[in-house]
């Protein structure tokens, strides 16, 4: 993979996300008010670094797990298939789940595991996403909370790679091919 022949652009800040990701905290916070039993679900890999921001701003008791489903590979295509490739180490029957995705695109890998957890019989199943580009989808689906819509642009940083490169940078970037 060539990772020379493009640059990162800044999208969104590292101090807009923080504050993104505490307001979104509080309106999660205030929607499981009542729980002792929400379960956040992370979906690796590009969720993990605002599963931990997020985790942390969130003022209720709750438990961690992780999914993981197959990705796009080393392109920027979305594949319509989606498989799982980790699955959660615990059960959520009758337990409050919250999934946390990085980007909510095609739709696809987001209506896939709703329906997988669903058939697991959650007692609520809620999705906070990142990021959304609302102009991609296929799928008739969203999140229920969203940090931030972008336009149809290749984005990397705060968890999110292009061929597994740029998870580590604490901004949101946009691939600009030279
Ligand atoms: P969907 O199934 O098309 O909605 O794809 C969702 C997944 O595709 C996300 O969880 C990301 O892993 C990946 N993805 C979508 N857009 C981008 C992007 O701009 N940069 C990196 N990964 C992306
Ligand atoms: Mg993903």
């Amino acid at each position: 993979m060539d990772h020379s022949n493009y640059t990162v652009e800044p999208m969104i800040s590292a101090k807009s996300i923080a504050a993104r990701c505490e307001a979104l905290a509080a309106e999660i916070s205030d929607y499981f008010h009542d729980t002792d039993k929400l379960i956040v679900v992370g979906l690796l890999r590009g969720s993990f670094v605002f599963i931990a921001d997020l985790a942390r701003e969130l003022s209720l008791p709750c438990e961690v797990d992780f999914l993981e489903t197959s990705s796009y590979g080393n392109n920027t295509e979305s594949s319509r298939e989606v498989r799982i490739l980790k699955d959660l180490r615990g059960e959520i029957e009758g337990r409050d789940v919250l999934v946390i995705e990085d980007i909510v695109d095609t739709g696809h890998t987001l209506h896939h595991v709703k329906a997988l957890l669903q058939s697991r019989n959650p007692a609520r199943l809620k999705v906070c996403a990142l990021l959304d580009k609302p102009s991609r989808r296929e799928v008739d689906i969203s999140a229920d909370w969203t940090g931030f819509e972008i336009p149809d642009e290749f984005v990397v940083g705060y968890g999110i790679d292009y061929a597994q490169r740029n998870r580590n940078l604490d901004h949101i970037g946009k691939v600009v091919f030279k």
